[in-house]
């Protein structure tokens, strides 16, 4: 049985090799190195009898693991939409994970469940979210959809006379989901997991930039829920959210917000217009592993009716410390158990304060200019208007654009991914991560394009 002097030396090791991985994490090549993903086969074998020593388990995960990692959390990473956890999140979450806390009750982690309610109040105050807006603490922006979407299909049936979750969907009456032509994979996903089915939704039809067209939405009628998007994954464009909920709340619809990455723009004095009357829908969906640069899992759901969410996710049983004057977790969630992700979002946004994370979002959002300006002065076509942090560049035709992509992956210098926008193939850059510099965008820019000249006919 490990004793305290093994546990001391084992989580010193465990944090002298993750400090010595992210301080060469700007240097390093962002890609692993072909040798290093094949050396990872050393991970490939049968399931020993017998036990190996503490200290060699964590040997072999650093010095064969680490090196086949993709280096997400540095500067020049702009793949997918992923924050790279700022320094005081990394240190928060080691401790919270050393407290090893349970967040399904109050009475049972009080501190956890205490500074979730906190980081809550902040976030609903940042955002410019109505008072008394409920919040849970989940794994990401899928879950927050799904979560947000359960209290969207409890209070549409409670209206409509028919209790959803005692008597399910099979026999319920007809409700409509309109969902937009460019609504992430995630809404869709969350619709099929809710049992409201993947296809059965009106499409509402979208712009050039992947924004809802408020001319040509579906006209509302009935119980309806309705999804719309603050940042599109390959643009960053903003539904006109605000038109939506003046057509759809008087006729007693539902509105969603799924905002990702893009809610966090309305922390930003300069790019909160893009939010402008969010705050009339019903449910938001954000990550705080994105924008907000926090370790893997992070994400949370917004809902104004309190009631809904509850008697979506809520349980009881004589075991469980559910009847309780304070605010109980689980109550919000889907999960019961759960690692005490709050805290992470707690601590970064206590160490930010309102205007640091104001300027870490203007910041990536002005790299994400830098790099479309330096495309465009290379000869290339930006093909979206940079309203946020993302930039899509097309090099030429399809193989053109797949060759040089997967040839600026390979070259190491930094890392970007392949899309395919409004039927032409792109390459998309997410400007997501608090330590990315002016230097780094340039370091990137010299690399693409001298790769790009390379390939282009
Ligand atoms: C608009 C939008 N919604 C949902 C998601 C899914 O987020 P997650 O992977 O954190 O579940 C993403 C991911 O990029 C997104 O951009």
């Amino acid at each position: 049985m490990p004793d305290n002097l093994s546990l001391r030396s084992l989580l010193v090791d465990a944090a002298e090799r993750g400090i010595a991985y992210r301080e060469a994490g700007a240097a390093r090549r962002v890609a692993p190195s072909p040798e290093a993903v094949a050396a990872a086969t050393k991970f490939i074998e049968p399931m020993p009898d017998i036990g190996a020593d503490e200290k060699h388990v964590l040997a072999m995960l650093d010095e064969v693991g680490s090196p086949a990692t993709v280096m997400m959390t540095g500067p020049r990473y702009f793949g997918f939409v992923i924050g790279g956890s700022l320094p005081v999140t990394v240190a928060t979450n080691w401790l919270t994970t050393a407290w090893d806390q349970n967040v399904g009750m109050h009475e049972v982690t009080p501190i956890t469940s205490t500074l979730e309610l906190v980081a809550m109040d902040w976030m609903i105050d940042l955002f410019g979210l109505p008072a008394g807006t409920a919040a849970s603490f989940v794994t990401g922006a899928t879950i927050a959809n799904f979560t947000a979407l359960a209290a969207a299909r409890n209070r549409v049936y409670s209206d409509i006379g028919w209790n959803v979750e005692a008597d399910g969907l099979i026999g319920a009456p007809p409700v409509t989901l309109i969902v937009s032509e460019e609504s992430h994979p995630t809404v869709f996903k969350s619709l099929g997991l809710l049992g409201f089915g993947r296809n059965r939704v009106v499409r509402a039809p979208v712009d050039g930039q992947g924004r809802i067209d408020a001319s040509r939405f579906p006209a509302v009628k009935g119980p309806t829920i309705i999804c719309t998007q603050a940042g599109n994954v390959n643009t960053g464009a903003f539904d006109p959210i605000a038109d939506i909920c003046d057509v759809a709340k008087p006729k007693g619809a539902w509105v969603h917000v799924d905002g990702a990455f893009g809610l966090w723009a309305a922390a930003s004095a300069d790019r909160s217009h893009l939010c402008s009357g969010f705050a009339a829908a019903d449910s938001w969906a954000t990550d705080a592993h994105k924008w907000l640069n926090v370790p893997y899992d992070s994400g949370i759901a917004f809902v104004r009716d309190t009631a809904a969410l509850k008697s979506a996710m809520s349980i009881t049983a004589e075991y469980l410390m559910t009847e309780t004057r304070f605010r109980n977790p689980s109550d919000f969630t889907p999960e019961l158990s759960r690692r005490a992700r709050g805290v992470d979002v707690w601590a970064a946004l206590k160490s930010l304060g309102k205007q640091g994370v104001a300027a870490m979002i203007d910041r990536c959002c002005s790299h994400a200019r830098r790099f479309a300006a330096g495309f465009e002065e290379a000869g290339f076509d930006v093909l979206n208007d940079v309203v946020l942090n993302q930039v899509l560049v097309s090099f030429g035709d399809d193989a053109t654009n797949r060759k040089i992509i997967d040839e600026i992956q390979k070259d190491g210098t930094c890392w970007c991914g392949v899309t395919v926008w409004q039927k032409k193939t792109a390459m998309r850059i997410s400007v997501c991560n608090w330590s990315t510099s002016a230097d780094d965008v340039d370091r990137s820019l010299e690399a693409i394009i001298r790769i790009a000249r390379e390939h282009c006919s």
